[in-house]
Parts: C-alpha cells; sequence; structure tokens
C-alpha cells in the first residue's frame, strides 16, 4: 500500500460556489488605463501590524513612521488605539513629539462602539489634522452568523457610531478632521446595500467638495477575480449619491494572489485612493503591496508620487518592523529578481544594455523609453546594479561571463576567447555545484590568462625594411636568462612569430588576435588577445600593457608557452 497517497475524500470542489458577478450594462472600466497615481494610504502600521506574530513596538512603529514619511506617503493609518495600548502609545508619541509632517494625516481606526469611539478622540488630542476611520461589517455572513442581525441593525450601528465620531470631533476643533468609512467586507456586501449604508453615514456627516469623506471599499477577502471587484467599483460610483464630494478608497487583500490587479483595475473603475502596505504585509496572504502597484505605474512611464529609489533600505526597515523577510523573487525588490544564470537571457540582456548605453550614454533620456530584454525596468532606478543582474552558475552561457568581466574589469572579450573561457567557468561552477561571483571569474580568467608568465619580454625593437617587410630585434627573459630572438615578416606579429620560429623551431600560425584600449586618458593601457595553433595544439594569450605592440608581443608569447608546454 502506498502510505504517501493524497488524500482525495476531503478535496471535494462541490463544496465551493462560485463569487457571484455584477449585472453591469456598458462597463467602462476596461478602457480606463491609469494615467496618474492614486491618493496612496499606508495601512502598515495598523491593517500590516495586526496580522504580525509579535506586533511591532512603539519603537519600531516609530521608525517605520518615519520610513513612509520619507517614502513619500502623505495618509499613514497608524493605529486602533481604542483596541490596543501600544497603538494609544504611539499615536500620543506622534502628537507630543510633533513627528507627524504638515502635509501628512494620520489615520486611526476604530469600530462603532461607544466607548471606543471616545477612546480614539482621547488618543487624537492636539493632532493638527487626522482622518478617523470607522467600520462595521455589512456582508450577509457577518450580519446573520456573527452579528445576529439585519440590515436596518447594522445600519443603525452604523450612523450611531457616525454621529458619535461627528459629535466627538465638534468638540475637538483645534483638529482639522476627516472621516472615512468602510462597509467591511465590502466585496461579499449586496451592492445595493453598501450603497445603502454610505448613503445612511453620508446624511450624517453631510461631505461637500472642500469636505469630501473617505469611503473605503474592501476586498476583506479576496473571493472573486480582479474584474468582479472592478465592475462592483464601477457599479458602486454610479449608484453612490453626492460622488463628487467622495473619496473613493480600495483597501484590497491578496488571498487569490491578485490583490494589485483588482486594485488596479479600481482604479480603473472610478476609485481615487489606494491602502496598502510596504511589500503586502498584512492579514492571511497580505494587504495589497503598495509598492509592487507604484513599481507597475512606474515601469508604464507614470510618476507613483512615492520615491521608491532607496530599496535595500525600504527592505531593511521593513524586515526589521515585521520580522518577516521579502521573498527573493518579490516583484521589484527580491533579491532574484533583476538576476538572469540563463545563458540565451544574459546575452539578450548585455547586447539590449549596450544597445542601451550606445544609444543614450549612461544618462536618461526620456526620449527614448528602456527597452531592455527581460528587465521591465532599469535596475539601477532601485539602487540594484549591473552585477546582481547576471549571475554565473552551470546554467550560464558565455554571454553573462563576458558582460561580468567587462563590468569589472573593462575587458571586451573577443567572441572566440568567450566560448573559450566560458568553457573554464562552466567547468568551475560544475565543479562547485552552484553560484561563482564576479570576482571569482575575474581571478579564474587571471589565472588562466594573465598569471605571470615564464616568457617575459624585456625590449624590442622593430625596424622598417628597405624593401617593406619589418624586422624586429626582442630580448626576452626566459627562466631568468636573457635571450634575443629576432625575425621579419609583414607586420609586428609575424616578424615575431618567425624569431620564435627560428630560435625555438615551433611552427606557429596566428588563428586570432584582437586588441582594445582598457582605461580611456593619458595612462592608458592596451589589452591584447591572441590564439594561436600549432599543428592540432592551439594556445591562448591576454595581455595587458601600457603600449598596443608590447601587449600584443606578449599575448603571444603566452599562447606561444601554452602551446611548448
Ligand atoms: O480588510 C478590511 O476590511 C479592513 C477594514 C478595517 C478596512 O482592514
Ligand atoms: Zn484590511
Amino acid at each position: 500500500m502506498n502510505t504517501h497517497a493524497i488524500p482525495t475524500a476531503r478535496f471535494d470542489h462541490r463544496k465551493y460556489a462560485p463569487a457571484p458577478t455584477v449585472q453591469l450594462s456598458n462597463r467602462t472600466w476596461p478602457d480606463n488605463p491609469i494615467s496618474k497615481a492614486p491618493l496612496w494610504c499606508s495601512v502598515d502600521l495598523r491593517d500590516g501590524n495586526q496580522a504580525l506574530i509579535e506586533p511591532m513596538s512603539v519603537e519600531q512603529k516609530c521608525q517605520l513612521f518615519s520610513l513612509l514619511v520619507e517614502v513619500g506617503f502623505k495618509e499613514i493609518e497608524v493605529g486602533f488605539p481604542a483596541a490596543s495600548q501600544p497603538d494609544f502609545d504611539f499615536v500620543r508619541r506622534l502628537i507630543d513629539e510633533n513627528r507627524v509632517p504638515k502635509d501628512v494625516t494620520i489615520q486611526v481606526l476604530t469600530q462603532c462602539r461607544d466607548a471606543l469611539i471616545t477612546r480614539t478622540f482621547e488618543a487624537l488630542q492636539g493632532a493638527r489634522c487626522a482622518t478617523v476611520h470607522l467600520y462595521n461589517s455589512t456582508s450577509k455572513v457577518q450580519r446573520e452568523q456573527v452579528f445576529k442581525s439585519d440590515k436596518k441593525g447594522i445600519t443603525a450601528l452604523a450612523v450611531a457610531g457616525a454621529k458619535q465620531v461627528l459629535a466627538c470631533a465638534q468638540k475637538q476643533t483645534n483638529t482639522q478632521w476627516q472621516f472615512q468609512y468602510s462597509p467591511e467586507s465590502f466585496t461579499c456586501t449586496e451592492l445595493d446595500y453598501a450603497v445603502e449604508i454610505c448613503n445612511a453615514i453620508n446624511a450624517v456627516w453631510q461631505p461637500t467638495l472642500e469636505n469630501p469623506v473617505i469611503i473605503n471599499l474592501p476586498a476583506t477577502v479576496e473571493v472573486a477575480s480582479p474584474n468582479v471587484y472592478a465592475d462592483q467599483i464601477e457599479w458602486f460610483c454610479r449608484h453612490i449619491q453626492n460622488r463628487d464630494s467622495l473619496i473613493i478608497s480600495l483597501h484590497t487583500h491578496n488571498d487569490r494572489g491578485c490583490g494589485v490587479a483588482a486594485a488596479e483595475l479600481g482604479v480603473m473603475a472610478g476609485a481615487d485612493r489606494v491602502e496598502g502596505t510596504l511589500l503586502g504585509n498584512g492579514e492571511r496572504t497580505g494587504n495589497m503591496d503598495i509598492i509592487t502597484m507604484a513599481m507597475n505605474l512606474y515601469s508604464q512611464g507614470i510618476d507613483p508620487a512615492l520615491n521608491l529609489a532607496d530599496m535595500s533600505r525600504i527592505i531593511q526597515v521593513v524586515e526589521q518592523c515585521t520580522a518577516i523577510a521579502v521573498h527573493p523573487r518579490h516583484p521589484y525588490a527580491g533579491e532574484l529578481v533583476y538576476t538572469a544564470f540563463s545563458g540565451s537571457h544574459q546575452d539578450a540582456i548585455r547586447k539590449c544594455i549596450a544597445m542601451y548605453e550606445l544609444k543614450h550614454g549612461l544618462e536618461h533620456d526620456s526620449a527614448q523609453p528602456w527597452e531592455v530584454a527581460y528587465l521591465p525596468i532599469d535596475p539601477r532606478d532601485l539602487g540594484r546594479n549591473y552585477e546582481e543582474i547576471i549571475r554565473i552558475n552551470s546554467q550560464s552561457g558565455k554571454g553573462g561571463v563576458a558582460f561580468l568581466l567587462e563590468q569589472h574589469s573593462g575587458l571586451q572579450l573577443p567572441r572566440w576567447l568567450q566560448i573559450e573561457f566560458s568553457q573554464v567557468v562552466q567547468h568551475e561552477t560544475e565543479n562547485i555545484g552552484g553560484e561563482i561571483s564576479a570576482n571569482a571569474v575575474w581571478q579564474t580568467f587571471e589565472q588562466t590568462y594573465l598569471a605571470k608568465q615564464d616568457w617575459l619580454l624585456e625590449r624590442f625593437q622593430l625596424e622598417k625594411q628597405p624593401s617593406g617587410t619589418n624586422y624586429c630585434h626582442a630580448t626576452l627573459t626566459l627562466a631568468g636568462e636573457n635571450v634575443d630572438i629576432q625575425g621579419s615578416g609583414n607586420g609586428l606579429l609575424e616578424s615575431v612569430v618567425n624569431a620564435l620560429q627560428e630560435q625555438f623551431a615551433i611552427p606557429i600560425d596566428i588563428v586570432e588576435y584582437s586588441e582594445h584600449a582598457l582605461t580611456e586618458g593619458t595612462d592608458s593601457r592596451a589589452v591584447a588577445y591572441i590564439k594561436v595553433r600549432s599543428g592540432d595544439l592551439y594556445g591562448y594569450g591576454v595581455a595587458i600593457h601600457q603600449d598596443t605592440l608590447s601587449s600584443s608581443i606578449n599575448a603571444l608569447l603566452k599562447a606561444t608557452q601554452q602551446i611548448r608546454g
């Protein structure tokens, strides 16, 4: 009997029903591409914090708050102060220590209960401006099974909460107040009832163009595909009263892995504002990841209105505060997302980057959009460098190895040497069974082609003869002894080949040769690459020298010496 058989009895799809769809004629959202960033509200310190195994300390919250401000959030939900003493203390600290910049509004969450609302306003005493975020659950399941109530009862609870929020706010007139209401579990609420309860709240709060109310429509649990959420948002926006005086906000969770997609389609469907967390921490599979959504906009040429350039610091602070590691393949932020191991990917990236730099120099030219195979954005924008893009293991090809060498030391290996050297590297990675660093690739190259040679060129003289041929007289050191060689030929290399043949009786043909300057400016050096053949044997030589002729002769000596053994 197979003791590892997968049990099938309980794995029965008939247990589940499809999520309802929306009757929406002439939906417009599919034709409304996003053209500007939504208003962002970070809920890292509230929803994100509520989902942590170990909630953040006040110190950690202060650290994360500073990061959120630096990144450019203008609205930050800082906690649920009536439900948690550390949240209360943190809100007090922000206010008492004057930590909230003038252009930033803090937001706090409260349920529709008298004592909680009173405590919430205590926490906010002395705030310059603040958003009070009131919520209750509105879905059928919640109404009937959790609250044992009906639509009327749930609406009455919300309206009583809204009235108390208004009354408390009217007593604290030094604060500039904004109100927000969330029909929690909106996506599982009948749409006409969601509109009805929000209209009832707005009848209390009386939003105006100057003083809009935020209506936040949460996908508390993501139960349908993102197009259904977009339909719900468009339907809601069409039916809610006084739409112009409302800020329609989205708050998606990621249960089906589409939290970002749902928020994107929801913005296309007419929403103005999006709540989420940096890197997607939050209940269950997380909140909508603001970094991914913002970078998606950025990659489409839209200013995300957040500065994510120092991604490694963002990751470091988020990991420190949440104790959750970022997945190496996390969109835009993961350690491996700009890395290519596959040879064909490496080759394509190398060619496209070379072309991009040739066209634009190293400076960004907005007239010419980024177009590099396999890289949706330029990793340098997030502080990542090219060495991270191309990493070498046994899957890698010549292109990647050549790219790393060029980045590391300026060597532009000719194709024939790329082929030869990539085999040396592959041999090494297969032996190691893993990855080798750019530095290790360089060291392998050095040991294979550049390490100290036995035959050294001491000096040479080249003369043009009346016949037109070149005559070369060179002095080599060979195992500590000086040896003079001389020969003539059509060019320098031919005359040295002939001289070597004369001296050591080695018949040699030059099969490949190329050279290039290594650095620019007055102290530039030259590198020469040579492949020679003697019968069935091949030798490879590379040499770097201040002058081109010496680097060429030295490369030839190395290649010849390889054949001689
Ligand atoms: O997911 C949710 O519904 C919430 C509400 C409190 C907005 O976090
Ligand atoms: Zn939430």
